[in-house]
């Protein structure tokens, strides 16, 4: 059996209807910040994330896979969806219309990254960004919509963390001061932030094998190197945090893990009873991008979400989300010549603008009730070449389990009156098994699947 590579993950049955489920709460609150959707490719030439991202983050030196085309030209898939926006924003001259432009959008993203629970290789983003404006609303704005996408999809125990870098002069002064605190104990730190003490000391604080010496936790604090202005700057954007009634908290270690940050950045947290908090999502003030993929000076700010870890927290938290019923009705038959008229009346009804479905696999009358049981349609259209003859059929109301015979002609009108719109299940998720068919436990308790290809994990050996 060919498996899909490590890292990846397939989506489907009730967990894509929560997927789509989140996407529709991200659609609707862009649509109330005024963000427009945008598509941008999935590999880029690895110069973007080069210069974008920056040579010296772990992101482009270990993570990205590249790929030579059959032209030789190096290519990378997107490890991250703003360098590519800013790219289009860039090639498509979006600097010329009226700005700020402000953009969201989904995508699947890569990086060659050690898979665990909520870390994979291909990971799901969604993101927003705001191209020209360097306003302190936009960044408490933003962070603000972040917030209310996650309270809005269900998710409780978020935490904002927030952090200025300041500007260059500030910058620069503080990585002065960390190459001090550093240089004299070059030999406790990994091999990788040896070399970074050179090339980008900041990446330093984010790097993962130090995080617990004593030498990382008497580091000096970004905060107290900010100039006058970039302090201003940040004590106006908490003032608008404050304004929105936004809870945060001031986190000097974040630095994030992509070189183009300045000024705000931010991180939003799942704080969990048993595991460590957990990283739901994360952005920041990228004035200096634009520039330096060779645009106009363009300040901006951006965010992003993975949807993955948002799923993931869904489950965990056992956080039910609303799921619609898809089908309205499904139409059920047994000769040929009710058949050909089941394929002519479904696709009347689909486009009158109901969800139909019929049966294909040649099923009894009896099991073909079962199926419309199953696939929860709310109305059932039951054909009879007799009934067909005189033009009518048989509606039957699968929840009520009414029925009535009603004219063909009425057929539309009788769905337009009493399908409603907005009926909606409530769905518990169950907790998929990430097991990748090697574990060795049964997962039978309740509201476990396991989805490995393993029979016996599956607990089905014991049925
Ligand atoms: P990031 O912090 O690298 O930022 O990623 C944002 C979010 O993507 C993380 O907080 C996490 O939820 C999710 N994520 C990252 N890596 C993985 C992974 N391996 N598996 C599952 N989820 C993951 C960015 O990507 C920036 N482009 C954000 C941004 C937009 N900054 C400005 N504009």
């Amino acid at each position: 059996m060919i498996t899909k590579p490590k890292g990846t993950k397939d989506i489907y049955g009730k967990k894509a209807k929560v997927w789509k489920y989140i996407e529709e709460v991200i659609d609707s609150v862009m649509e109330k910040y005024n963000y427009n959707y945008i598509r941008t490719p999935i590999f880029e030439s690895s110069e973007l994330f080069h210069r974008g991202i920056g040579d010296s983050s772990d992101i482009v030196k270990k993570e990205t896979y590249d790929f030579k085309d059959r032209g030789e030209r190096n290519m990378t898939l997107r490890p991250e969806g703003t360098a590519g926006v800013v790219r289009s924003f860039i090639e498509n001259k979006m600097y010329g219309e009226n700005l700020p432009i402000k953009v969201y959008y989904y995508g699947t993203m890569y990086r060659y990254e050690r898979p665990q629970a909520g870390r994979e290789r291909e990971l799901t983003q969604f993101g927003m960004e705001i191209l020209g404006s360097d306003d302190a609303l936009a960044d408490a704005e933003m962070i603000g919509a972040a917030v209310n996408i996650y309270k809005m999809i269900g998710l409780k125990n978020i935490k904002v963390m927030i952090n200025s870098l300041g500007d260059k002069e500030s910058r620069d002064s503080y990585r002065k001061a960390l190459v001090e605190h550093f240089k004299p104990h070059i030999t406790d730190l990994c091999e990788d932030c040896k070399e970074r003490i050179n090339k980008n000391p900041l990446r330093i604080l984010d790097c993962k094998v130090d995080s617990d010496k004593e030498i990382m936790k008497n580091a000096p604090s970004m905060i107290d190197y900010l100039n006058k202005e970039s302090k201003e700057r940040f004590e106006k954007v908490k003032e608008y945090l404050d304004l929105l009634e936004i809870e945060y908290e001031v986190d000097p270690t974040i630095v994030r893990g992509l070189d183009y940050y300045s000024h705000t950045v931010f991180e939003i947290k799942m704080v969990r009873e048993k595991d460590a908090s957990l990283a739901l999502g994360g952005g920041g003030r990228y004035n200096d991008l634009v520039e330096i993929l060779e645009g106009p000076t363009t300040p901006c700010i951006g965010f992003a979400a993975g949807l993955d870890r948002i799923v993931m927290t869904l489950e965990e938290e056992e956080i039910k989300v609303p799921i619609k019923e898809e089908l309205e009705c499904f139409i059920l038959y047994v000769n040929e010549e009710e058949k050909k008229y089941a394929t002519y009346l479904s696709q009347e009804i689909r486009m009158a603008g109901f969800s139909c479905d019929t049966e294909y696999t040649g099923r009894s009358l009896k099991a073909q009730f079962k199926q419309a049981d199953r696939l929860k349609s709310k109305f059932l259209i039951l054909l009879n070449s007799e009934d067909i003859n005189n033009g009518q059929v048989t509606i039957k109301n699968n929840k009520t389990k009414e029925e009535e015979k009603i004219e063909i002609e009425y057929l539309l009108y009788y769905l337009d009156e009493h399908v409603q719109d907005e009926d909606y299940l409530e769905y518990n998720m169950d907790k998929d098994c990430d097991c990748d068919g090697n574990c060795k436990h049964s997962h039978k308790e309740e509201g476990h699947t396991c989805t490995c290809h393993k029979k016996e994990n599956r607990g089905e050996d014991n049925e």
